[in-house]
């Protein structure tokens, strides 16, 4: 037979807050309109989104205006590249710079762009895990339209300077982006403070459900 076991795999997703569950199963039943309907039981939903919304912005330091809901981190990731993308597909030149430890859907993303003709350059990391910065500033240029380093790991843990990430971005006229995925609960994260234009988090990372994310555009 088992014996007690022990969850340790919180990078990976975490059990739902009580709350969370408490919040989820009354609201579900009674509250089951589609937020964009006009009638009550439409507005009566989009009140709980609206609130919701403002509960993440005050958590990112943003303003609510500034939050859209995805289905996870990986669509944020995702839409923000494919942000850059358009950007660079418009103007007919630009470069993406982010590095070698990005989330898979981040990793994945690079592969797509390059196959369909955009440049990537990946900063590589010291022993640490930290990103080379010496070697992340050599891949800065006038050319580039969207940085993008994640804040946290989800394997190693490392955490990188992403204050000082972003006015380097800003300083060559780019788009800062941080993927905080693994970074929320655990540490102070301000879109203000850090100067950001994106960030990507994941509801299931840090006790809510699973299946909503969270993308944070600049206004
Ligand atoms: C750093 C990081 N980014 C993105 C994701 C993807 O999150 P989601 O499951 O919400 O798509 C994860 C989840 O493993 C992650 O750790």
């Amino acid at each position: 037979m088992m014996g007690r076991m022990i969850y340790l795999d919180n990078n990976a997703t975490t059990q739902m807050a009580p709350e969370v569950i408490r919040a989820i199963s009354e609201a579900e039943p009674v509250v089951y309109g589609n937020a964009s309907s006009m009638h009550t039981f439409g507005r009566e939903a989009q009140k709980l989104v609206e609130e919701a919304r403002a509960n993440v912005a005050e958590l990112l330091d943003c303003q609510s205006s500034e939050i859209t809901f995805t289905s996870g981190a990986s669509e944020s990731n995702n839409t923000v590249f494919m942000i850059a993308k358009s950007i660079i597909d418009k103007k007919g030149s630009g470069r993406i710079v982010t590095t070698t430890i990005e989330h898979p859907s981040i990793i994945e993303t690079v592969k797509y762009l390059r196959k369909q003709g955009i440049q990537v350059d990946q900063a590589p990391v010291s022993a640490d895990g930290r990103v080379k910065m010496d070697e992340l500033e050599k891949l800065m240029g006038p050319d580039v339209v969207l940085v993008s380093v994640m804040t946290g790991n989800n394997e190693t843990g490392a955490i990188q300077p992403i204050a000082e990430i972003s006015k380097m971005a800003h300083a060559c006229g780019a788009m800062m982006h941080t993927d905080a995925t693994q970074a929320i609960g655990k540490m102070q994260v301000s879109c203000k403070d850090w100067d950001l234009d994106y960030l990507s988090c994941s509801g299931h990372k840090f006790y809510g459900p699973k299946g909503v994310g969270v993308m944070y555009a600049k206004k």
